[in-house]
């Protein structure tokens, strides 16, 4: 199964699919890694790994849709079967989700359908959620809404700051990405519409809005 991975910064969730396509945990193989940032360190983890690496800088188009046809035209050379949103700080246009219907999974830092958007450790805590966590879901127009495929979960204690939250949950993240990923590549997953089948049974938690 050949994937394409968006990033915009750092790319330890990348690391971690690397890692694990590396230990014949996950029968795939990255093929391009794209970034909107060009300085982003998840370039480098491509570098290192000997994957085709690209910046596409988003200053550089007059519009979204410009800057959206761009990747498309980038991310179709790889011809790939999965589409992976690994920290891409973009809003996408409905285009390119329709583009890749089906294809294209994001991981979003809360327990959607809790904490769309940005910010989402310090919006935990300041609600004061006794649970934090991360989702992975099929991305849809709906910023953050597409189905749920996968979360995990992490306890905030008393203690917690921002930081140690998005420590906690990225160790999360490490695991759950590569697992839905694996999923994927078996397809044992199927978006239909609003709601995601795994081995073909409706999951219960999907479209969040
Ligand atoms: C991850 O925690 C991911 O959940 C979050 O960005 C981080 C990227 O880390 N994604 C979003 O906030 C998407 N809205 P990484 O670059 O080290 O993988």
């Amino acid at each position: 199964m050949k994937i394409v991975v968006l990033i915009s910064g750092s790319g330890s969730n990348l690391q971690a699919i690397l890692d694990h396509i590396e230990s014949r945990k996950l029968n795939a193989s990255v093929n391009a890694v794209i970034s909107n940032i060009g300085d982003a360190y998840g370039l480098q983890r491509a570098q290192q790994a000997g994957i085709l690496n690209r910046w596409i800088d988003h200053k550089k188009y007059s519009s979204r849709e410009h800057f959206d046809q761009a990747l498309i035209e980038e991310i179709d050379q790889h011809n790939p079967d999965l589409v992976v949103l690994a920290g891409f700080m973009r809003i996408l246009t409905t285009g390119f989700v329709a583009h890749y219907q089906g294809r294209l999974i994001n991981i979003h830092p809360s327990l959607l359908p809790r904490f769309r958007g940005l910010n989402t450790h310090q919006r935990v805590l300041d609600e004061g959620d006794a649970e934090h966590g991360a989702s992975i879901h099929f991305v849809t127009p709906d910023l953050d809404g597409g189905p749920v495929i996968l979360q995990a979960r992490v306890k905030v204690q008393s203690t917690d700051s921002a930081e140690t939250l998005a420590q906690k949950v990225q160790l999360e993240e490490h695991k759950i990405y590569p697992q839905v990923i694996e999923w994927f590549s078996e397809n044992r997953l199927t978006l239909n519409g609003s709601s995601v089948s795994l081995n073909g049974a409706e999951l219960p938690y999907s479209g969040c809005s």
